[in-house]
């Protein structure tokens, strides 16, 4: 099993360039399927979860092919099976877009029950009642999720709760149905914009993308095109928090300040400079951070994928922090290893109090899901001494060569295989 061993106590410098947006990929390639023609889709980040998606896009037929490390090709027009299995389904839940995107273009779809929570109770209800209310019959049944209708036609749907994966789900075959649907109490987030444009220029109606209230003018098929995926918001907020935690000076590049607003608002509160370019921004962190409140929320509020990693940040400022988390109920899984580092976080519920601590010290920790993972390197950075970070599959779910873009910053980190591996780079850097 692969940990990150890392020497911390370096602060970070120099420039990263940040990838496309795992969430908005996952969502546009998944989408992709519904074009008879081919579609280019770049700035694809080269992480696990997007792997995934595109091996069970292939499983069902579509045709995949990757030009480079971060184009891919893709053709739905032979797809034969419209059964998406657990095999998949099991490793990244956005793999579920596959069923919008099926019972869009061909009005049915078979999809294994998403399982597996990490971060809490993860309901798709209001996907299914989407579904439903364009006319889908939606039955649950040995594991699947079985949609089908003759025809979709549009329908009036009021999302209970705010949900970026049910705002794009029902956009997806609502995009094909008969007829105008329209989406009250949507998600706002970039990466549903992103997924709404992807589709208008694939010959979609969509409008209103952005705003609370989605009007989809339903279109009987969908055109190739070549489409852009916008940058990786969460990997930026990672990166502007690893040089926070350790005093650095950093500028990430091929970023839209806009979807940092909430992120670089907190850093700033904690006594940070930031400079926003047109796509890039400049993080000089000071040597002692200014404890603050957080409360995720939507977007435009401060996105709960941020919430480990400012966490693990606030852990080491001067005073005492209170962070809410209100999308999630489980997602405070990883204090009790930052606890093993030294931090002083009592979590009540979805609250957690963190008392600041003078400095983490390095020990041996273990992701407990991705951005957790990431905010535990983060520790690890700041850290005094070395830290290994187990379970670093999570990682590489979602950050693309998360540790050779940290070593381009100073970090000393290294992916290490065994225990030999960990008492070389010991040896190394002491
Ligand atoms: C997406 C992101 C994830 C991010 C989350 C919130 C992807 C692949 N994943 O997840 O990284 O943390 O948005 O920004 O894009 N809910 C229901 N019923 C539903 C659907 C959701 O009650 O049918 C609830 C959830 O339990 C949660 C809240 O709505 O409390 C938000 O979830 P949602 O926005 O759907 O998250 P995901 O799309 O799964």
């Amino acid at each position: 099993m692969e940990q990150y061993v890392i020497k911390g106590m370096v602060p970070l410098s120099g420039e990263v360039e940040i990838g496309g947006a795992k969430n908005a990929a996952l969502a546009v390639l998944a989408a992709s399927i519904m074009a008879d023609e081919t579609v280019k889709i770049e700035n694809v980040p080269d992480v696990r979860d997007i792997s995934v998606l595109l091996s069970a896009m292939e499983q069902i037929g579509a045709y995949v092919h990757r030009t480079d490390r971060h184009t891919v090709l893709i053709n739905g027009r032979n797809i034969d099976s419209l059964r998406v299995d657990y095999e998949y389904i099991s490793k990244i839940r956005a793999s579920y877009y596959l069923l919008g995107a099926l019972l869009g273009k061909y009005k049915r779809a078979e999809v294994a029950f998403p399982g597996g929570c990490d971060i809490g109770s993860r309901p798709i209800d209001l996907h299914l009642k989407g579904f439903r209310s364009l006319g889908a019959d939606v039955e649950i049944e040995h594991g699947l999720i079985m949609a089908h209708a003759n025809h979709l036609d549009g329908g009036h749907i009021y999302l209970d709760k705010v949900s970026v994966g049910a705002t794009i789900n029902i956009m997806l075959a609502s995009s094909m149905a008969r007829g105008r649907t329209v989406i009250e109490n949507v998600a706002k987030e970039p990466h549903v914009v992103d997924v709404a444009n992807f589709l208008n220029s694939c010959g979609a109606h969509i409008r209103g993308a952005g705003t609370d209230v989605i009007r989809i003018d339903g279109v009987e098929k969908l055109h190739g095109t070549e489409y852009s995926i916008i940058p990786d918001q969460i990997e930026a907020g990672t990166f502007l928090c690893a040089a926070a935690a350790t005093g650095g000076d950093i500028t990430i590049r091929n970023v839209i300040p806009k979807h940092l607003e909430a992120t670089n608002a907190k850093l700033i509160e904690m006594g940070c400079e930031l400079v926003e370019y047109d796509d890039a921004v400049r993080i000089a962190a000071k040597n002692t951070l200014l404890p603050t409140s957080v409360t995720t929320l939507v977007y435009p509020g401060f996105p709960t994928d941020m919430q480990p990693q400012v966490t693990t940040v606030l852990g080491i400022a001067n005073g005492t922090s209170v962070v809410t988390e209100s999308i999630f109920e489980n997602r405070y899984r990883y204090v009790d290893e930052l606890s093993r580092m030294g931090a002083s976080i009592q979590v009540e519920g979805n609250t957690a109090i963190i008392k600041g601590v003078e400095k983490y010290t390095g020990a041996r920790v273990c992701a407990p899901d991705l951005r957790a993972g990431a905010a535990l390197v983060i520790a690890g950075l700041a850290a005094e001494g070395i830290t290994t970070v187990d379970d670093i599959y999570y990682i590489q779910r979602g950050y693309e060569d998360f540790e050779g873009k940290l070593r381009n910053l100073g970090a000393r980190i290294e992916v290490a295989s065994s225990e030999k591996d960990v008492r070389k780079f010991e040896l190394k850097v002491s």
